[in-house]
C-alpha cells in the first residue's frame, strides 16, 4: 500500500487497510513509514484526500470532510498508542532492536568530594552537634597569656620553648609575647570568658608547631572540647569521649584510658585505641588519640567561673591524626600534597 488511494477519497474499507497495516507493526521504524505514506505533507494519502476535497460540490465536501475526519482521528489515535506502548521499554510487542537494556552497567561518573581534613571536621561537629555541642572559633595568632598563662602552665614549663613554637616577631611585652596558638586549648579560655556556664561546646582550628616528621606536620588540625556544668563528672567525660570516638573511627576500635599530665586539667587523661584497621592489614596496637580531664580549678578562675559551683571537663585530640589512623594513611604529608589525585582512592 505505498502508493495512496487515488480517488478522491478512499473508500471506508480502504483506510481500514490502513488499519491493518498499522496493527502488524513492530518497530518505530515502521511506525513512521506508515505515517508518512498516511500524513506525509506532499505525498501523504490522508493529505491528497483532504486536498481534493475542494473539487467537491459544497454539499458533497461538507459530507465527505466530516467522514474524513473521523478515519484521520481514528488512524492518528491508533498510531499515537502504537508510538506509546513501542517507546515503552515494557511494551508488550517491544521490538528487540528498539529495547532498552536496564541492566546494563554504565560507568560511574566521577563526582569530587571535599578533602578528608575538611569532610572529618564537618563529621566531628555533626557527631558532637548530636550531643548538644556548640561550635566556635578562635584567632591562630595568640599570645603567651592566651596559649599558656591562663591554661595553669608555670613560666618555666618547657612547651614554651622557642624550639617548639612560632613566636611571632611583633611588638609585645617581653613576658607575653605573640605566636601562632600551638594547641586549640586557649579557645576554651575565650569562650568561658564570655559565656555563662552550664555549657558544652567543640572548637576546631589549625595549630601550628615546629616539628616535622611522618607524623607531624608544622601545620596540622585539632579539636577542643568542653563541657562545664553543676555535676559533670569523669564518668560523663569516659562515656562522651567513648561515644564519640566509635562514631569518628570505629564501632569496632577498642579504648583504654590512662592518666596523663596536662597543666589545665586535674586529674588528666589520655585515650588510647585500638584498632585493626579497615584494611586489617596489621596487628591492632595501642595508639594515644586523645588528651582530656577535669578543668583545672585554677583555670575556671582565671576565666571568672567559680570552681566551687562548677565543675567540667575538657578535651583536645589531632584532626589530621585521627584521619590517618582512619583511613591508615601512613604518613601525614599524604593529606596536604599540591596533586589531588591523591584523594580519589577514598
Ligand atoms: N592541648 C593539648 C595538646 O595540644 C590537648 C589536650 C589535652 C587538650 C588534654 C585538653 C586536655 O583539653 O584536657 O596536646
Amino acid at each position: 500500500m505505498s502508493n495512496p488511494p487515488s480517488s478522491t477519497s478512499p473508500a471506508a474499507g480502504e483506510w481500514s487497510l490502513y488499519a491493518k497495516k498499522i496493527k502488524k507493526v513492530s518497530t518505530l521504524k515502521e511506525l513512521e513509514k506508515i505515517e508518512q505514506e498516511l500524513f506525509g505533507r506532499k505525498n501523504g494519502a490522508m493529505t491528497i484526500a483532504m486536498k481534493k476535497l475542494k473539487d467537491l460540490s459544497p454539499d458533497l465536501r461538507k459530507q465527505k470532510a466530516q467522514e474524513l475526519n473521523k478515519i484521520k482521528q481514528e488512524l492518528i489515535e491508533q498510531l499515537e498508542q502504537l508510538k506509546n506502548e513501542l517507546e515503552t521499554p515494557s511494551g508488550a510487542i517491544l521490538a528487540k532492536s528498539d529495547s532498552i537494556d536496564v541492566t546494563l552497567d554504565l560507568p560511574q561518573k566521577e563526582r569530587g568530594h571535599l578533602h578528608l581534613i575538611p569532610e572529618f571536621i564537618r563529621h566531628v561537629e555533626e557527631v558532637f552537634g548530636r550531643m548538644g555541642f556548640d561550635v566556635a572559633r578562635g584567632p591562630e595568632i595568640e599570645d603567651e597569656k592566651m596559649n599558656f598563662d591562663l591554661l595553669n602552665f608555670p613560666k618555666e614549663h618547657a612547651a614554651r620553648d622557642a624550639q617548639d613554637i612560632f613566636y611571632i616577631n611583633r611588638k609585645a611585652p617581653a613576658d607575653n609575647k605573640f605566636l601562632l596558638r600551638a594547641h586549640t586549648s586557649p579557645v576554651q579560655i575565650r569562650y568561658m570568658k564570655t559565656h555563662k556556664p552550664p555549657f558544652r561546646a567543640i572548637f576546631p582550628g589549625k595549630v601550628y608547631r615546629k616539628d616535622a616528621d611522618a607524623t607531624h606536620s608544622p601545620m596540622f588540625h585539632q579539636f577542643e572540647g568542653l563541657m562545664i556544668g553543676k555535676d559533670i563528672t569523669l564518668a560523663n567525660m569516659k562515656a562522651v569521649m567513648i561515644e564519640t570516638m566509635k562514631e569518628l573511627i570505629s564501632q569496632d576500635a577498642e579504648f583504654r584510658f590512662r592518666t596523663g599530665y596536662f597543666p589545665f586539667v586535674e586529674p588528666g587523661l589520655e585515650v588510647d585505641v585500638k584498632w585493626e584497621g579497615e584494611k586489617k592489614t596489621k596487628e591492632g596496637t595501642w595508639l594515644e588519640i586523645v588528651g582530656c580531664g577535669m578543668v583545672h580549678p585554677n583555670v575556671l578562675k582565671n576565666c571568672n567561673i567559680d570552681p566551687d559551683k562548677w565543675q567540667g571537663f575538657a578535651f583536645g585530640f589531632g584532626a589530621d591524626r585521627m584521619v590517618m589512623i582512619k583511613h591508615q594513611i601512613p604518613s601525614i604529608k599524604e593529606l596536604f600534597p599540591g596533586d589531588v589525585r591523591f584523594l580519589r582512592q577514598f
